[in-house]
């Protein structure tokens, strides 16, 4: 491949940590903070989680592997990788488009649930949760926020409006620089909620809910389970493929995508450690659904001490997290215009952010009872919004994954496939390793993710 040093420097990471922190970033989101915690609360704990772990390790870290080897080797953004490696077979690049079309759709209505953690970071700072313990005032105020077009449109507005900025600076300037920055802060605020709740009476308890093994884990948890590896990895639509063509030819593939992993699951586990026992102290459930960190969470931290200094914290922690992955859902897009249409970054980067501001208005008013929310409700069965998270994670992310994997598997050069695999990684070097890893992206993996997706078509 003669593809290599085509790209400026100042279109390459600074360092490789500069990279593991931008990846991690990108990972590290509303996946961990709100819906991990939340589906392992609803899938009864234990279980659940063990299942998780078993999922990020034998599909999530080598279909990492081998999206980030994909932009690594090709130096280019996810369609022109695949244009790359496949002169004459128009297939391949559907993969590409398709990941493009996922990460702009997730971007659209990902920003809309950023904002609802803007208004309620907001709430904190202004102190402006109910006075009683009423949790019917809780659940109103969510719902009246769900339901507010005009306050969802607002901090719709501000999260792109901050994300736009950070991408339009660029690689080492923007996205390396805030990623370094946001990570340290990011794991130095879980740390401090971390020992918060440590004190707190539900922490045992919580351990045990977590770690202990639990019945309610059904078909369903483990589909659930697999889909949300995806999710929480960023894997299938080409955001690591993008972060991963600013790599350098000597930076290593393996060791920084395990570590990439274990500092997404870090945090996933950490939220748990933290939200599970701040619930159980003052007697809530685990199980509340999505509105466990918007209803439960002030309903139960304001009853406790320091409850309104940890309300604040919590959710500059979930901004900062929601933060890095979105710049990373938007950068993935505008590399996209850049790389295809040798736009400059600032044009691609304000039209991509104006298309991707508008298609999530819909998002932004789905809570309502206009067309997009009840409307389509009624008709339909869901929601504009929750019909693009459902398009989006039960279907394009895994599709994405498995054309990825067989891409890598089947399509990449195997000589080629071998040298970055063990390029520089004392890891990357172990031939058991390797042909473990070979058959999961050329066989395991793609077989897996299809039977679950027939399943959820209903296939059986
Ligand atoms: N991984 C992010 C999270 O957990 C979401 C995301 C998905 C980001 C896909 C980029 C690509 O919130």
């Amino acid at each position: 491949m003669t593809e290599q040093g085509n790209r400026k420097s100042s279109n390459h990471w600074k360092s490789s940590l500069g990279f593991v922190a931008a990846a991690a970033g990108s990972a590290v989101g509303l996946g961990n903070i709100w819906k991990f915690p939340y589906i392992a609360g609803q899938n009864g704990g234990g279980t659940f989680v063990l299942f998780y772990l078993l999922c990020i390790a034998i599909f999530g870290i080598p279909i990492m592997i081998a999206e980030v080897m994909l932009g690594r080797t090709t130096q280019s953004s996810p369609l022109r990788a695949f244009q790359r490696l496949s002169t004459r077979n128009y297939g391949w690049q559907f993969v590409g488009l398709l990941g493009i079309f996922a990460g702009i759709l997730i971007l659209s209505y990902y920003s809309i649930v950023a904002g609802w953690g803007l208004h309620y970071l907001f709430l904190s700072l202004v102190g402006g949760f109910p006075q009683d313990n009423n949790p019917q005032a809780y659940t109103d105020l969510f719902d009246s926020l769900v339901q507010s077009a005009r306050l969802n449109i607002w901090w719709h507005s501000v999260f792109m409006a901050i994300t736009t900025c950070v991408v339009l600076r660029g690689i080492r300037g923007g996205i390396e620089r805030f990623a370094n920055w946001g990570m340290l802060a990011l794991f130095i605020l879980l740390g401090m909620l971390a020992i918060y709740a440590s004190t707190l009476s539900g922490f045992v308890p919580a351990v045990k809910f977590l770690f202990a093994f639990s019945e309610n884990f059904t078909w369903t948890s483990a589909l659930e389970a697999l889909g949300h590896a995806f999710f929480s990895l960023s894997l299938g639509i080409g955001v690591m493929l993008t972060y991963g063509s600013y790599l350098q030819r000597h930076d290593d593939v393996v060791g920084t995508s395990i570590a990439i992993a274990i500092a997404d699951t870090v945090v996933a586990i950490g939220a748990c450690l933290v939200l599970f026992p701040i619930a159980f102290s003052v007697g809530l459930e685990p199980s509340a659904g999505p509105g466990l960190i918007f209803i439960n969470i002030p309903l139960a931290l304001l009853q406790l001490p320091f409850g309104r200094i940890g309300l604040l914290v919590f959710f500059l922690l979930l901004l900062l997290a929601a933060l890095t992955s979105a710049i990373s859902l938007l950068e993935m897009a505008v590399a996209f215009l850049i790389d295809s249409l040798s736009w400059s970054r600032s044009v691609a980067g304000f039209t991509m952010a104006i298309f991707i501001y508008l298609l999530g208005i819909p998002s932004a008013i789905s809570g309502g009872t206009g067309f997009f929310g009840a409307g389509l409700k009624q008709s339909l069965g869901m929601t504009w919004f929750e019909g693009a998270d459902y398009l989006a994670s039960n279907w394009l992310l895994p599709l994405g994954g498995i054309g990825i994997s067989l891409f890598v598997g089947w399509q990449l050069n195997s000589h080629q496939r071998l040298n970055e695999f063990s390029n520089n990684s004392r890891i990357g070097s172990l031939a058991w390793l390797y042909s473990s890893w070979l058959l999961i992206i050329r066989w395991l993996s793609p077989i897996v993710i299809t039977i679950i997706m027939l399943h959820n078509l209903g296939v059986f």
